[in-house]
């Protein structure tokens, strides 16, 4: 008998949010709530169309309370495991390690979670959990060199300073040792330039680009070799995906699932908004679109609910893991419109018609869609 998979780890799932609301957090401008049991928030839509993310728009996802107490001074990053010299690293330790920066766009595995049909329980994020920031600190690398990593090392698992509460496992999440020692690979202590802020990890949080977002442990305090994969409740059942396809509702047995890694292919539309009213004429379709370890290759409109498709124009910004913004000109005439975006990538993945439902409902990425009415 095939036993379910549960759609999340079941003591991860928030308390619900208003609907939608923006709200006042100090130090972020006008995201939008989706649990303050944890604090989840949410990037509206149109926030996705500078090519990196202001801190204060960046989406917040935690699945647990934020550590009540951090200190520059106080902090410490332990590292042992399978190494030769474990070691115990200070901020101004780590500070005197190589600087390297990555612009990483940071999805959360479950972005876009609530078009899934049949629904999912867990944090019904909409198009916003998703930004894109410069990242700088010292290579994990460099940081596992200096304990020396055993032969035997084969996954590393980063744990976080969550306050976990009750029965509530910690935040512990384990990534390969060939992706723990990829150069782009960081402990991170800075974004877009400044030092972390407390929502986004302070002091230190791993950096793993390309991958779905929990592969970013924030608030780390811990780096361990392992011999194998870390088995604990946030790698297993948590952030899987069932090896073959499956059928919208389906169950799929724990041995035939394996971890999210790597993001899918993806596009969004950051305007016109949906349900906008615009005037007849030039109208500037844009968005951003990214595939993780991936290039994009193109990106593709359809102003007629998709019967013919335009190239979009790119934007001249570009970096290997982060997105690239595109832009398309429409002349618009009276009527109502269904506007879509697919993108393609280097791998030659292109983006659905409809995404691969999963019992987590992870990595959704169906083509993506606005009604506008031009009056
Ligand atoms: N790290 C810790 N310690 N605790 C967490 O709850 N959430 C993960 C990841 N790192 C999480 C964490 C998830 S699911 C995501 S999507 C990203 O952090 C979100 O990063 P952000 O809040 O900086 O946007």
């Amino acid at each position: 008998m095939a036993l379910a998979m549960h759609a999340a780890p079941l003591f991860c799932w928030p308390m619900p949010a208003p609907q939608n609301g923006a709200i006042e957090i100090p130090g972020e401008d006008g995201l939008l709530l989706r649990s303050f049991g944890f604090l989840d928030l949410e990037s509206p839509v149109e926030y996705l169309s500078t090519w990196l993310t202001p801190v204060p728009r960046f989406f917040v996802r935690n699945h647990m309370h934020e550590p009540s107490q951090l200190s520059a001074a106080d902090w410490r990053l332990s590292i042992g495991g399978e190494v030769e010299k474990p070691l115990t690293l200070t901020l101004a330790d780590l500070s005197k390690l190589e600087v390297h920066s990555v612009v990483n766009t940071l999805e959360c595995a479950g972005n876009g979670r609530r078009f899934q049909r049949p629904q999912i329980p867990g944090v019904q994020w909409g198009k916003g959990a998703v930004g894109t920031a410069e990242f700088s600190g010292p290579r994990l690398r460099d940081v596992l060199q200096r304990a020396g990593v055993k032969l035997s090392g084969k996954h590393v698992a980063f744990r976080g300073l969550d306050e976990v509460p009750g029965k509530v496992p910690p935040f512990i999440r384990s990534i390969p040792i060939e992706k723990a020692l990829d150069a782009d690979t960081l402990v991170a202590t800075h974004m877009n330039g400044a030092p972390l802020t407390k929502h986004h990890g302070f002091p230190a949080r791993a950096l793993t680009p390309g991958w779905i977002g929990a592969a970013s442990c924030k608030w780390v305090t811990e780096i361990k070799v392992l011999d194998s994969e870390f088995a604990g409740n946030f790698m297993n059942p948590g952030y899987r995906l069932p090896n073959q396809p499956i059928n919208p509702g389906e169950t799929v047995r724990p041995e035939d699932t394996h971890p999210v890694t790597s993001l899918a292919v993806k596009s969004v539309i950051s305007g016109p908004l949906d349900g906008a009213t615009l005037k007849p004429g030039r109208v500037a379709i844009r968005g951003a679109a990214w595939a993780g370890e991936a290039e994009i290759a193109k990106v593709e409109i359809s102003t007629d609910g998709g019967t013919t498709w335009a190239r979009a124009n790119f934007g001249g910004e570009r970096a290997r893991y982060a997105w690239r913004l595109w832009h398309h000109e429409w002349i618009a005439e009276p009527g109502d419109h269904s506007i879509r975006s697919r993108a393609t990538d280097s791998q030659g993945r292109v983006q659905p018609a409809t995404a691969a439902w999963n019992p987590s409902g992870y990595l959704y990425n169906a083509i993506d869609e606005v009604r506008v009415r031009v009056a």
